[in-house]
């Protein structure tokens, strides 16, 4: 069982009915398991660079939760004071990334399939790309 050490994070557990081999189902409800109403969802796929490096930034003032629906990966979360890596191989478990929290994705299997959800539009503004500017904030 993962356990956080970051703060402005937290785990989400979906519901699941797992029936194999006929397929393993997932339950996200608002107010349930998801704690804020979703605006937005983005997913990433095809990740046929492994070396690949995604993420670094952190969020002003959006939440998101971060799924590894498919096959793996390497979540990296820095609060500004710890830091902790987290191998995303579980399709239920979600990892609510909060704001000032600064977060990179690594080490992707060829099959990896990431689902984040959101509860806000898109804002260029939203973001913290630099490093220094996101340890000022803290
Ligand atoms: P980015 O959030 O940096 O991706 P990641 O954290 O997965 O590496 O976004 C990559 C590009 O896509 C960037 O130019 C902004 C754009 N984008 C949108 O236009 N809308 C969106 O909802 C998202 C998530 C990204």
């Amino acid at each position: 069982m993962i356990k956080l050490k970051v703060k402005n994070s937290g785990i989400v557990k979906l519901q699941n009915f797992d029936d194999p081999p006929d397929g393993y189902l997932y339950i996200g409800t608002v107010k349930k398991e998801i704690p804020f109403a979703i605006k937005r969802i983005y997913y990433i796929n095809k990740l046929a660079n492994k070396i690949a490096i995604r993420g670094k930034h952190a969020h002003k003032k959006l939440h998101q939760i971060i799924f590894c629906i498919n096959g793996k990966f390497t979540l990296n979360l820095d609060d500004g004071n710890t830091k902790q890596s987290i191998r995303m191989t579980n399709p239920g478990l979600g990892i609510i990334l909060g704001p000032l929290l600064w977060h990179t994705m690594t080490k992707f299997s060829k099959d990896c399939v990431i689902l984040v959800l959101a509860d806000d539009d898109y804002k260029k503004e939203d973001y913290i790309r630099d490093y220094t500017e996101f340890t000022k904030l803290i």
